[in-house]
């Protein structure tokens, strides 16, 4: 293996203190003395405006996919890959290991990002990556442009030390934030392709910068839109008010009844499936360095509020909310104007829990809305999507990412239940059989589908570092 390693690499092998340098140390050595081009390389991606909810964006979700092909191609993946779908492409690459028995790891990533709307809110353009300090701030710089190159940065400096000691597959996809409409049916129908013994999901963040973090557990998502039809356009509210439903007065109500007054959610059988929380899960979450305070400051809230009875970390990993994401009717322009509006309509998503079904959720609160729903008024409700919450303690690599982290940050490690959800990491246990190692290296003060979204660089770079750790640790000679 060393040999065939010196002989390999890009890099002679130096001397450290007189001892010979091992590919690790070479690997950081090189990730080191890039830096400057990876953050080049990183910043030309979330340049690119890779917005997926949005069909004006396109051509810059292809551009964002052609980006991250040629960078793979770059890198010498021997298969690069680009799938059309009905929305954005699916794009596979793969790396073979010299070894015959190395273990595949698959590394998923995506490339699409939220919109940055409300603009006017962004300090600097949101796609106009800048580094100020000891942050990159831009829209995707924190999920997950940051983390996918973060995974490469790694990958290209394991690479220009010596021979990589797994066969490595990539899948980054564009649909993830809204969903991933042709993951599913993607990932089923090409398992042969994706098969791996390892899958490192680097998509979820950090506790804090101090505490390097591998999530166990992500909530599901079910989002729907309702809408409230009444007259067939804008009426004087003077000539018409008080004789039909005002659609917004009725949105307001059906919103206003899906909540208890202690933060439960009022829709009928909502909790029925619920696992509860064990004396020794809320031990674990509770052992979980957190500060209600930071909560406050991120947020800005005046004080937290949520269900009666858990703990801020309980409610975000292990308890479902039924949350408005956005809501609109009427006149809301500038200065006034009396109408009653032709509609009205709403955004709704629910995160939820082991093991609420995410169909029998949606028909609960179809039943249930349609009942608050008065005559004088029509209903629509129509789902966006849906995805189960995922629990998981015992993927496969799990040892080897918990030491190269351990050992990167030397800080203990956090196992955190998170309220976020990847909704791929239950499918590629359906279907790979293959559970996903969560980590990344965003922090809670990333402002991730906020404005003014950023990336705390030093804590990438020490991501970088870990994942090379992570990926070495599979080499027999280490
Ligand atoms: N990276 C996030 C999810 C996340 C963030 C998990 C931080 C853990 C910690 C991901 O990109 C995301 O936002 N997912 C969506 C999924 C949805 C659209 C199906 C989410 O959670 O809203
Ligand atoms: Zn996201």
């Amino acid at each position: 293996m060393l040999t065939q390693f010196s002989v390999k690499s890009h890099i002679i092998n130096g001397s450290l203190k007189g001892k010979r340098m091992t590919h690790i140390e070479n690997s950081l050595k090189f990730f080191t003395e890039h830096t400057d081009n990876f953050l080049q390389q990183y910043q030309d991606l979330v340049r690119i405006p890779s917005v997926s909810t949005d069909p004006e964006h396109k051509a810059d979700m292809q551009a964002a996919c052609k980006f991250l092909a040629d960078k793979l191609r770059g890198l010498g993946a021997g298969h690069v890959e680009v799938f059309p779908t009905k929305v954005h492409p699916i794009l596979f690459a793969e790396m073979r290991a010299d070894a015959e028995d190395a273990p595949t790891i698959l590394i998923y990533g995506h490339y699409d990002v939220q919109p940055a709307a409300p603009i006017e809110e962004w300090q600097t353009p949101p796609f106009e990556p800048t580094i100020s300090g000891e942050y990159l701030t831009a829209r995707g710089a924190s999920d997950m442009k940051g983390q996918v190159m973060a995974a490469l940065a790694a990958v290209e400096s394991v690479l220009a030390a010596g021979p990589l000691p797994v066969n490595l597959k990539f899948l980054l996809e564009g649909e993830e934030e809204i969903g991933s409409p042709s993951l599913d049916g993607f990932i089923a129908s090409h398992a042969d392709l994706l098969a791996c013994d390892i899958v490192l999901n680097p998509d979820s963040g950090m506790v804090s910068r101090d505490s390097p973090t591998i999530v166990y557990g992500l909530r599901g998502l079910l989002y729907f839109e309702i809408r409230v039809d009444g007259p067939k356009a804008d009426l004087h509210s003077g000539l018409f008010g008080g004789n039909v439903a005002n659609p917004a007065n009725v949105l307001a109500a059906i919103i206003a009844r899906l909540h208890n007054p202690d933060g439960s959610v009022a829709v009928p059988g909502f909790y029925d499936k619920v696992l509860p929380l064990s004396p020794e899960e809320k031990q674990r979450i509770a052992s979980v360095p957190f500060d209600p305070q930071a909560l406050l400051q991120i947020t800005g809230v005046p004080q937290l509020f949520g269900e009666a009875g858990y703990s801020p970390l309980e409610r975000t990993g292990a308890r479902p909310t039924l949350d408005v994401n956005g809501i609109y009717s009427g006149f809301i322009g500038e200065g006034s104007k009396t109408i009653i509006p032709a509609y009205a309509k709403a955004k709704i998503s629910c995160r939820l829990v082991p093991d609420q079904n995410p169909d029998e959720i949606y028909a609960l609160i179809q039943a249930y809305i349609t009942s608050l729903t008065p005559e004088a008024v029509r209903l629509t409700i129509f789902k966006h999507s849906g995805a189960p919450a995922y629990l998981v303690d015992d993927a496969p690599g799990l040892e080897q990412l918990s030491k190269a982290l351990a050992e990167t940050w030397k800080k203990p490690l956090s196992f955190k239940r998170e309220g976020g959800s990847i909704p791929v990491a239950t499918t590629m246990q359906t279907h790979l059989g293959v559970k996903s190692l969560l980590t990344g290296f965003g922090l809670p003060d990333d402002q991730i589908h906020s404005p003014n979204e950023h990336q705390h660089l030093p804590t990438w770079k020490l991501g970088v570092q870990a994942l090379i750790r992570f990926l070495l640790s599979f080499e027999h000679a280490n």
